[in-house]
């Protein structure tokens, strides 16, 4: 069967590093054909965790020999924890006996944590490798797979060692996301959540009716919600590359989110996505709390994250114990966005209408964090 229904997104970069973004079903069977014009030789190796091996590994062989692409494969452990200098290490290694030249292209195979960290081993691999990204889980699909961001996380935060380095193609392959756990589903969704609430009013009113209906499967509105997504995304992207302005916005909710998951010590206690859920509510609750807003907003978000299955605040199970404020504070200012000591947050004067907020009081956020229970 042809590739039909297959939507394109192009993420506009200078010198000659646009690339595009594929969303489709099945993209995974033409994966070799697709990927071929990218390739100086007949030769990649797969990067993927155990997780999505299992499952749609062999496909992917499958389509890299039917193009005659000899293909090797790598498959680390799943799960945030790997995103660590150790399993980096291990990875390298892999890929240099492996014989990749700095011409050779990994394919990346899987969700946010392998594609960090295979991207992040592809730009320092030989200075410089080139990388096609298969996003399989719905948050890598409309978020880290896209815009360049690689890396692993550090004892002192999330993300704090990485680089920026462009993928050459990704296939959002939307089929790939039936075998994606409810919770990752619900989780991938706050990312979706988030690219509404920063600048698309008329997406936000979209997700309030269709959102259900995507997390429970429906591939329509699963594809619009994904093209949706990379559209946002590419357009900031090709605006501010590096972050040094608007890129900024994406890290809605991430502030606080970030720092719930290094409390968690990254691990299964609370995913990325339910930590971004809740980081989105406490920005729109520290904007009210600094009078950026009138607060209307909250509840209807809430009430919607929670109707999605996601968590809203701290009483969320996974956060206990509690840390205190200063704690919150302590992983917060590790967050690359702030200068000097100086600390930048995403803040919200409406759905839809997401703003970038410098210098902001360490004290202010002391006492929201105390007036939300951190002690
Ligand atoms: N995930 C935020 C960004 O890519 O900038």
């Amino acid at each position: 069967m042809p590739l039909t229904n297959c939507e394109k997104i192009t993420v506009n970069l200078d010198n000659d590093r646009s690339y595009d973004i594929l969303v489709g079903g099945r993209l995974i069977e033409f994966a070799g054909k697709l990927i071929k014009p990218h390739l100086k030789r007949a030769f990649t190796v797969i990067v993927t965790d155990e997780n999505v091996a299992k499952h749609h590994l062999a496909d992917l062989q499958a389509a890299f020999s039917n193009q005659e692409i000899e293909c090797e494969a790598i498959i680390l452990p799943a799960g945030e924890t790997s995103k660590k200098m150790a399993t980096l290490e291990i990875l390298l290694e892999k890929l240099l006996a492996f014989g990749v030249e700095r011409n050779d292209v990994i394919t990346i195979l899987g969700g946010g944590v392998i594609g960090d960290l295979a991207g992040f081993a592809a730009a320092i691999l030989r200075r410089g490798v080139d990388f096609v990204q298969i996003p399989t889980s719905i948050l890598a699909q409309v978020d880290s797979s896209v815009g360049g961001k690689t890396g692993i996380n550090s004892p002192h935060g999330k993300n704090l060692l990485g680089a920026f380095h462009q993928p050459k193609l990704v296939l959002a392959d939307i089929d790939i996301l039936d075998t994606l756990s409810d919770r990752h589903m619900r989780a991938g969704y706050a990312e979706i959540f988030k690219y509404a609430l920063i600048n698309d009013p008329e997406f936000y009113l979209w997700l309030l009716a269709n959102g259900q209906k995507l997390i429970a499967g429906d591939k329509a509105a699963r594809q619009y919600a994904v093209v949706k997504s990379c559209q946002a995304k590419a357009l900031i992207v090709g605006l501010d590359e590096k972050e040094l302005g608007i890129r900024a916005l994406l890290n809605l909710g991430h502030t606080f989110g970030h720092a719930l998951e290094a409390h968690c010590q990254y691990s299964e206690r609370l995913i990325h996505g339910e930590g971004v859920a809740i980081g989105m509510v406490l920005a729109f609750e520290f904007s009210a709390f600094l009078g950026f807003n009138n607060g209307s907003d909250i509840e209807p978000i809430k009430q919607h994250l929670a109707d999605i299955g996601l968590p809203t605040n701290i009483q969320f199970e996974g956060l206990q114990p509690l840390p205190s404020a200063a704690q919150m504070l302590e992983f917060m200012l590790q967050d690359k966005k702030t200068q000097q000591g100086e600390m930048t947050f995403i803040l919200a004067k409406a759905v839809g209408k997401s703003f970038v907020e410098k210098n902001v009081d360490q004290q202010l956020v002391l006492n929201f964090l105390k007036g939300k229970n951190f002690k």
